[in-house]
């Protein structure tokens, strides 16, 4: 018999059951709760859950194989899905942070080749051991702060073996950590110093070389461009996402995250699967993203990081019907930070987002952007065992308590991968 783990005394099994498709309106605060829940889990995957008096009899029938894990009247969900972080890079850029204190703006520092730029340096000079160290450490804060799949873009290597190094280190990490990466090339994050002059032959480098190489070592299953006003023009951009999509890959695309520069209307006409930031997307792209069913994927963390107030329009996106997903855009430069608690917390206080629906655009929403909706994401039979007991009764107090750590024990694929030690009481709450 496979071995099994059961979870009872949830004081809110929070499953997210519902219709096998993104959550758009309403149905984002529809979180399908089960008060005083249960779940039994064998192997890898979900069995049942319910009301405790449903699963007990379950576990009985397993007897001493069955591991019974009590939650203690704390909070159950899904592992949170990120689908949208950089998560392999050198170094940090701790200086320009401390800059951007004195004053400092962020396309400044870029503009002087700081930015990305620093980061690729610092990467470029990196071994594949060294980035899998960092990555690790990383993988470790995603798990502790209750995150078990993660989207892993490339991007700080822009060379087509720096670009491979670090798909061959995100991959190297999905096999060695606990932690779940969906791996995206984004070769087009910028164009590098040594090509500033000269750049119609990074995007023939990208089109003629990368891409193909990407595509037929299997390192990616998406291809992202930034889609910026100084960095890839729209054309450029169309060029890119169109010979990906002819390679196999799906498209996603970071779009009116500094400018408004027609990047949702872009992202709608090649049907991109999701469009990224949109931090100043207006109604005409609002709806041009409805009309070409691509998902908006809202990042909060790089707004606060960079010390903006401009957030996304998520409330006309919700009303819009737009099936909207959080993520953290993790990266050294605009958002250092791997919490989706945080994230939590900056879309319900600064863009209007209720507990619920930011719930559904963490979990559920953020995995059919990455084609996994049937595997991971929401709490059902037969699905991933991605699950996480938070330190909380109610769900709500995620988003409330901010800037603490929620998660009490996190399990990846049926298996426990991270617990928090006990400090001064071990105590039930
Ligand atoms: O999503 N927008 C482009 N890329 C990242 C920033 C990367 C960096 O600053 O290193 C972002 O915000
Ligand atoms: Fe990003």
């Amino acid at each position: 018999m496979a071995s099994s783990v059961a979870v009872i005394n949830c004081s809110q099994l929070v499953t997210l059951a519902g219709p096998a498709r993104p959550r758009v309106g309403p149905e984002m605060r529809e979180l399908s709760i089960v008060v005083e829940g249960a779940m039994l889990v064998v192997g890898e995957r979900i069995a049942q859950v319910g009301a405790r008096g449903e699963i007990e009899p379950l576990i009985e029938t397993r007897g001493a194989d069955c591991e019974v894990i009590d939650a203690g009247g704390r909070v159950v969900m899904p592992g949170c899905i990120d689908a949208h972080t950089h998560p392999v890079f050198a170094g940090t850029r701790v200086n320009e942070f401390e800059e951007r204190a004195a004053g400092a703006t962020y396309q400044e520092i870029a503009a002087r080749g700081g930015g990305i730029q620093s980061t690729v340096r610092a990467t470029r000079e990196a071994t594949l051991d060294e980035l899998v160290g960092a990555g690790k450490r990383y993988a470790d804060w995603f798990l502790r702060t209750g995150t078990t799949t993660i989207e892993a873009k490339s991007g700080y290597g822009l060379t087509l073996e720096d670009e491979l190094k670090i798909l061959r280190a995100i991959k190297r990490l999905d096999e060695e950590t606990p932690l779940r990466y969906v791996p995206t090339f984004l070769g087009a994050h910028d164009i590098p110093t040594e090509y500033k002059s000269r750049r119609e032959q990074y995007v023939s480098l990208l089109l003629d070389e990368m891409l193909p190489r990407v595509a037929q070592e299997e390192l990616a299953e998406y291809c992202d461009v930034f889609c910026e006003d100084r960095v890839f023009t729209n054309d450029e951009s169309w060029k890119i996402l169109s010979a990906a999509r002819d390679h196999g890959f799906g498209l996603r695309m970071h779009a009116d995250q500094l400018t408004l520069s027609g990047g949702a209307k872009l992202a709608a006409e090649l049907g991109t699967v999701t469009a990224d930031h949109l931090e100043h997307t207006d109604a005409a792209g609002i709806q041009a993203l409805k009309s070409g069913g691509v998902q908006p994927v809202l990042l909060p963390g790089s707004v606060y990081a960079l010390g903006s107030s401009h957030y996304p329009a998520a409330r006309e996106m919700i009303d819009a019907g737009l099936a909207v997903v959080l993520a953290t855009d993790f990266n050294p430069g605009s958002s250092p930070t791997t919490s989706m608690p945080m994230i939590l917390s900056l879309a319900c206080t600064h863009m209007k987002m209720t507990p619920a629906e930011g719930i559904t655009a963490s979990t559920i929403n953020a995995a059919y952007t990455l084609s996994r909706g049937d595997q991971i994401g929401s709490l059902q039979p037969a699905k991933l065992a991605d699950f996480v007991i938070h330190d909380c009764g109610d769900y709500r107090e995620l988003a409330y308590f901010f800037g603490i750590e929620h998660p009490w024990k996190v399990y990846a694929a049926g298996r426990s991968v991270y617990e928090r030690s006990v400090s001064i009481q071990n105590r039930e709450r």
